[in-house]
């Protein structure tokens, strides 16, 4: 279990909890293992790796997250019910280090609204889900969630009596993004001031950035005696997210004269995670998005140029490379054969059992050979998880596309699918290639779904990267994310359609941790 040491900021990653709680983000067993294996080796303490109770597929990844790692503790969310929590305590059993998050509402309008519990039965349920967690781990954390606007007293007459049930960390969410930094500072000193035994527990912060301010929030409570960050890669999570892993610890990193705070993250594994993180997820970066974006170390105004050519530290607070810009690496190449496929893979954290599944990964590794010549790790994993995905849920699949463009002419699309094993073939025009794309395919699949979003980027640099098309649809409530990657960013968007229409068809539902 984490020790408490004054001088150290624990970094508890939610990205595969919270994050996936952005709309469409849910990640499969194999992404998530993925990604936990990264969250290793950036040097996350805690993984929160699902909600077990969430789903069946939910339980298995946090299962088998929980048989992969070894050095970071992995954490299951639970509901305050008996239920939820066994299944939590069963999910992360196979861990070497176990911790189950548990959480109860305790603000008015969520008791009274949303629990329909008085504030006795609220009180009654916090220590009896901390005992009944116990039964699985000694390290158990308690959340009081939508602390922001629960009342103080109750607050520290709550976590009064978890503590004393044997709770090691305290969990203070602003559930809904609501607080300002210096009222939040000022709540996590009072509860640390007034809840008693308060020194033999972490105290821990979880904001969302509904307002903006979940880092400065975050950093806030820091200032103020709380030693856990509850964080995301690239600040997922929940409607606008939460507070981002990146600019937390650089923070805290740059900023060593006011914090005087070590984390065990390596920083130069952070721009490497957030790709990842994006790739998995199909939630691209924004190019200003701090740390992580594009341009985050890009200087355009001449004044600036000319001043970090003549010393860097005019215009720089942080290297570039110390966050692991510049790591991309050329992997592989055309003359690449299996044996190097295969273990490139293995370093990137990527084990892959099954022979049916390298094989083909390494067929679409050649194709993809022939058409660029340096094939960097960002193309590994998204030519990685394509292969997962189109292998997992393949009811349509894409056999070949063509378009025709000329200026002056309406776009038109021939697309041939299978659907279900049989081949169909279909025709249609557009205000452009990727429209007429979608409307020849939905001419086949006729899904109803709407079209949310529409994004391409670039997965390396240069003009014959890989396009990686994100696209969001939604029907009858549901929203998924569908991912396509090809150096033909038009197969690539009929691609991520196409992975869409399979998650949104697919029977896969999560239940919501806060319904
Ligand atoms: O935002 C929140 O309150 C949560 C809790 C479950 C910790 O995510
Ligand atoms: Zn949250």
């Amino acid at each position: 279990m984490t020790k408490i040491n004054e001088n150290n900021l624990i970094i508890f990653d939610t990205t595969l909890r919270d994050g996936e709680q952005s709309p469409g983000a849910s990640m499969t067993q194999e992404e998530k293992v993925r990604i936990a294996k990264q969250l290793e080796k950036l040097g996350v303490n805690v993984i929160e790796a699902g909600f077990a109770a969430a789903s069946p597929g939910d339980f298995k990844a946090i299962e088998a997250v929980a048989k992969t790692i070894k050095n970071s503790t992995i954490c299951s969310l639970a509901r305050a019910v008996e239920a939820d929590i066994e299944k939590a305590g069963t999910a992360i059993s196979p861990a070497k280090n176990k911790r189950i998050h548990t959480f109860i509402a305790t603000s008015k309008i969520h008791m009274e609204n949303k629990l329909r519990m008085t504030e006795s039965q609220v009180l009654e349920r916090s220590v009896m889900a901390v005992k009944w967690a116990l039964a699985y781990t000694d390290d158990v954390e308690f959340s009081a969630e939508d602390a922001v606007r629960s009342d103080i007293n109750f607050l520290v007459e709550v976590f009064d009596a978890v503590i004393q049930a044997g709770a090691k960390t305290i969990n203070v969410p602003d559930t809904v993004g609501y607080s300002i930094p210096h009222s939040w500072g000022e709540r996590m000193a009072t509860l640390i001031e007034r809840v008693p035994n308060s020194n033999r527990v972490i105290w821990s912060t979880h904001c969302h950035n509904d307002l903006g301010m979940a880092v400065a929030n975050s950093l806030s409570a820091v200032l103020n005696g709380a030693r856990q960050v509850e964080c995301t890669i690239n600040g997922l999570g929940e409607r606008a997210g939460n507070a981002s892993l990146e600019e937390i610890v650089m923070a805290v990193k740059t900023r060593k004269d006011i914090f005087n705070l070590e984390t065990s993250i390596k920083p130069e594994f952070i721009v490497p995670t957030s790709r990842l993180v994006s790739t998995i997820t199909g939630y691209p970066v924004q190019p200003n998005k701090a740390i992580v974006g594009a341009n985050a170390f890009a200087h355009e105004s001449g004044i600036h140029q000319d001043g970090v050519l003549k010393h860097r530290e005019t215009y720089e607070i942080m290297r570039a490379e110390d966050v692991g810009w510049g790591a991309n690496k050329i992997s592989l190449g055309k003359l690449s054969g299996r044996n190097a496929f295969k273990s490139r893979l293995s370093e990137l954290g990527i084990e892959i059992e099954s022979a049916d599944i390298l094989n083909a990964a390494f067929d679409r590794f050649k194709l993809l050979a022939d058409k660029k010549s340096e094939i960097f790790d960002e193309d590994l994993h998204a030519l990685i998880s394509e292969e997962y995905v189109a292998g997992a849920i393949d009811l349509h699949k894409l056999v070949s596309l063509k378009t025709t463009t000329e200026t002056g002419s309406t776009p038109v699309a021939k697309i041939k699918m299978t659907v279900d094993g049989k081949e169909l073939e279909a025709e249609a025009e557009g205000g452009g290639p990727v429209d007429a794309t979608f409307k020849a395919i939905e001419s086949i699949v006729k899904s109803q779904s709407e079209l949310l979003l529409f994004s391409v980027n670039n997965i390396t640099s240069g003009t014959d990267s890989q396009g990686e098309v994100t696209v969001r649809l939604t029907k009858g409530g549901r929203i998924v994310n569908g991912q396509g990657s090809d150096t033909d960013i038009v197969v690539a968007s009929a691609k991520a359609y196409i992975n869409a229409l399979n998650k949104l068809l697919s029977k896969l539902e999560r239940a919501h941790p806060q319904v």
